[in-house]
């Protein structure tokens, strides 16, 4: 009998190509002896100094200095040579490797953006090998024998950075907990979608309903309750009162100026400038919770803003979510577990790296009992690894945008068929998504 020749890496070859705001990033091809596998990076508007580097050209003839072909060149040249003939399901030995090559804190040498994509394809085809679902083999990585189907954290409205309007809050979001499976989570939360676009578009006329990045509508809405209204309205049109929960991305870290908040930031005609206190945006975020059903609430304070976080999530109103205090760094999530500052954490796969490293954040922050929330950034592509992620690693959360635009359907179209594959094994978070 002819004995199976195990597969390994026989070429790496990247490529500049276009996120979804036609910003470059890289993709890359890997090939082993049995197939080709494709992955890119994404990449956020909230970038900060603790999160790994993403290397840009800074050419600013050339896409206003944001071309990746020094990653893309890196990639051919020396993490292909690194990698070469190594067995693609030994995941953290590839990942080791290119961090060895690297050699620094933040990954500056070889570049976040540049790692990732490989990293991502590596598991991709160690999952061809194993002749296993992806979801499946990143669960068997993290040393886990079961797989959950996230709760779908949906974006309806865009504000912050990732939309044209007068919103200085990035997100409000749809928890579709009472869902009985992802399929219909899904479901709930395209009709919500759509009934909230028609109610927008009576009240602020159809251009309200143009999106932002991540497709949420993007209405000249002057504060975060006149939003939070909107989409109460438009569960209940679509019937789905007590089982849908709202949760908010504030990005605060955008509006901090010195120790206090600027909600009119992006106000062309600010008369007087609304600055609030940290004591003012917890007694703000308080009354939220108890007049909407918020149960999430990411990033309220500023990156910094160590004390207010820990004060604001200490009051036990919601889930808090730590992005930019966090930045899927090790250190900082430590720090966050030791002194109670948060308790959720917001993973960014770019943000830490390697497919290795994510899976360790995730652990380190579900051994401390916190939420989950696995997440894409604004700029992404058709690249749906998040969605296999998710249900790998049992992450309870999921967070990829509007039910619109493919780039953000890529993930939660892929979670679907993960659910459709598992079927009576399938289990959806639900109203355990906070600790599935
Ligand atoms: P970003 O947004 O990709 O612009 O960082 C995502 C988020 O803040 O959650
Ligand atoms: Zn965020």
């Amino acid at each position: 009998m002819k004995k199976a020749v195990p597969a390994v890496i026989t070429k790496i070859r990247a490529r500049q190509i276009l996120d979804s705001r036609g910003i470059p990033t890289v993709e890359v091809d890997l090939h082993t002896n049995k197939g080709m596998y494709r992955a890119s990076a994404p990449s956020g508007a909230s970038t900060g100094m603790y999160e790994a580097v993403e290397l840009r050209d800074g050419d600013k003839g050339k896409y206003l200095g944001k071309g990746v072909s020094k990653a893309v060149n890196i990639i051919n040249d020396k993490i292909s040579e690194a990698l070469m003939g190594m067995d693609p399901q030994l995941q953290s030995q590839i990942d080791q490797a290119m961090i060895d090559l690297d050699k620094t804190d933040n990954k500056a040498e070889l570049g976040a953006n540049a790692m990732l994509a490989v990293s991502i394809a590596a598991c991709k085809a160690g999952a061809a090998e194993k002749e296993a679902p992806l979801y499946k083999h990143i669960s068997d990585l993290s040393g886990k024998s079961s797989t959950t189907l996230p709760v779908p954290a949906i974006t309806v409205i865009s504000g912050g950075k990732h939309a044209g309007n007068n919103l200085a809050v990035q997100e409000i979001m749809i928890l579709p907990v009472g869902a009985s499976n992802f399929e219909e989570a899904m479901q709930m939360g395209s009709e919500t979608y759509h009934h909230l676009k028609a109610i927008i578009s009576e009240k602020y006329g159809p251009s309200g309903c143009n999106v932002g990045d991540d497709g949420g509508f993007a209405p000249n809405i002057s504060g975060i309750s006149e939003g939070l209204d909107l989409v109460i309205e438009a569960i209940d049109r679509a019937g789905y009162n007590g089982r849908i929960k709202l949760a908010i991305d504030v990005a605060a870290t955008d509006f901090c100026i010195g120790k206090k908040y600027d909600l009119d930031f992006k106000s062309p005609n600010k008369v007087g400038q609304n600055f609030k206190t940290g004591e003012d945006m917890i007694e703000m975020y308080s009354q939220l919770c108890t007049e909407y059903p918020v149960v999430s609430i990411e990033q309220p304070f500023d990156k910094d803003d160590w004390e207010h976080t820990k004060l604001f999530t200490a009051l036990g109103l919601c889930q808090v979510v730590g992005d930019d205090l966090l930045m899927s760094n090790p250190k900082r999530i430590e720090r966050a577990i030791n002194e109670y500052t948060c308790n959720a954490l917001l993973l960014k796969v770019n943000q830490v790296g390697t497919v290795t490293e994510a899976i360790e954040v995730v652990k380190q922050a579900k051994d401390a009992n916190w939420g989950v929330m696995v997440s894409h950034r604004c700029g992404e592509t058709d690249d749906s690894f998040i969605a296999d992620l998710a249900v790998g690693l049992g992450a309870g959360q999921m967070k990829s945008g509007a039910p619109c635009r493919g780039e953000r359907l890529a993930k939660y179209n892929q979670l679907l068929r993960i659910e459709e594959e598992l079927g009576s094994e399938a289990v959806y978070a639900g109203e355990n998504w906070r600790s599935p």
